[in-house]
């Protein structure tokens, strides 16, 4: 008898860090990508606005629009039967309490069951509102594309004494003001440690080492076809199997035995 897989939830998410159960996630854009992901076991499934970037062929994320987003997430909902799909709020999609509802639940009503945005402690009270609102969150720290131009490039954040207190301080904030998840690109993976030691709900590191409660990559870097430069923490799971399922599978194993990323 065929059985539907029982849909991850947020409340399942947290349990797993409970459990100490490492959390699988990849980003998707189209519905062929999500089935094949939610049938390899990954547990969340991201529609990043780095389709901007891999998808759209732009130098950077702030080009892509709410109509994009919601776009995607329609394609990435009618693939996934288990994953939890999240969906980012673009650039400048967020900026007040009432944008940033209309533009979630525009998310929301796409298919989405979490919303990710690019956070410090100045969107603390989208937090709170959004989840007052029913809305779950996923607040992004550290690397934040959005901000490329403010933030001078692509480059690893908090290494700094006063930078990684700072973050840390965001991370509990923005965990306080009832984020439900937390992503973690590009930090000093001690850091990320310690964020994740710090708050309850669980912590998906990118480019943040090994001490995360999951780990999340952009498809295509996994794949191997990306357009630019491929950051240094991405790994070709294309060398470890020869078909697509097969990699996808392969980054699953590696993420729950906890041999990616390696402790470096
Ligand atoms: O947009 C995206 O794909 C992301 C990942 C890099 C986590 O935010």
């Amino acid at each position: 008898m065929h059985t539907e897989p029982e849909p991850i939830t947020v409340p399942r998410l947290r349990a797993m860090k409970q459990e100490g159960r490492p959390i699988a996630c990849l980003t998707a854009y189209d519905a062929s990508f999500a089935r094949v992901l939610d049938e390899a076991g990954i547990d969340l499934v991201l529609v990043g606005d780095s389709l901007g970037m891999v998808v759209q062929g732009r130098e950077t994320t702030l080009a892509v629009t709410v109509d994009d987003m919601v776009y995607h997430t329609r394609c990435v909902a009618r693939g996934l039967r288990r994953a939890l799909l999240v969906a980012d709020l673009p650039f400048a999609s967020y900026a007040q309490p009432a944008q940033a509802l209309d533009n979630a639940a525009r998310l929301m009503r796409a298919g989405a069951r979490v919303v990710k945005l690019e956070a410090s402690a100045n969107q603390a009270e989208i937090v709170r509102h959004l989840g007052a609102q029913g809305i779950p969150v996923c607040a992004h720290l550290g690397l934040r594309p959005q901000s490329v131009h403010k933030l001078g490039g692509y480059r690893r954040q908090g290494a700094g004494e006063a930078e990684a207190a700072q973050m840390l301080e965001d991370a509990a904030l923005l965990a306080r003001c009832g984020a439900d998840l937390l992503l973690l690109e590009c930090v000093p993976p001690r850091l990320a440690a310690e964020i994740r030691a710090n708050v309850e709900v669980p912590v998906i590191g990118i480019g943040a080492g090994p001490d995360c409660d999951g780990q999340i990559l952009v498809l295509y870097d996994l794949l191997g076809v990306s357009l630019g430069p491929v950051p240094p923490f991405a790994r070709n799971f294309m060398n470890a199997a020869p078909d697509i399922p097969g990699a996808v599978s392969a980054y699953v194993a590696a993420v729950r035995g906890r041999r990616f990323p390696e402790r470096g």
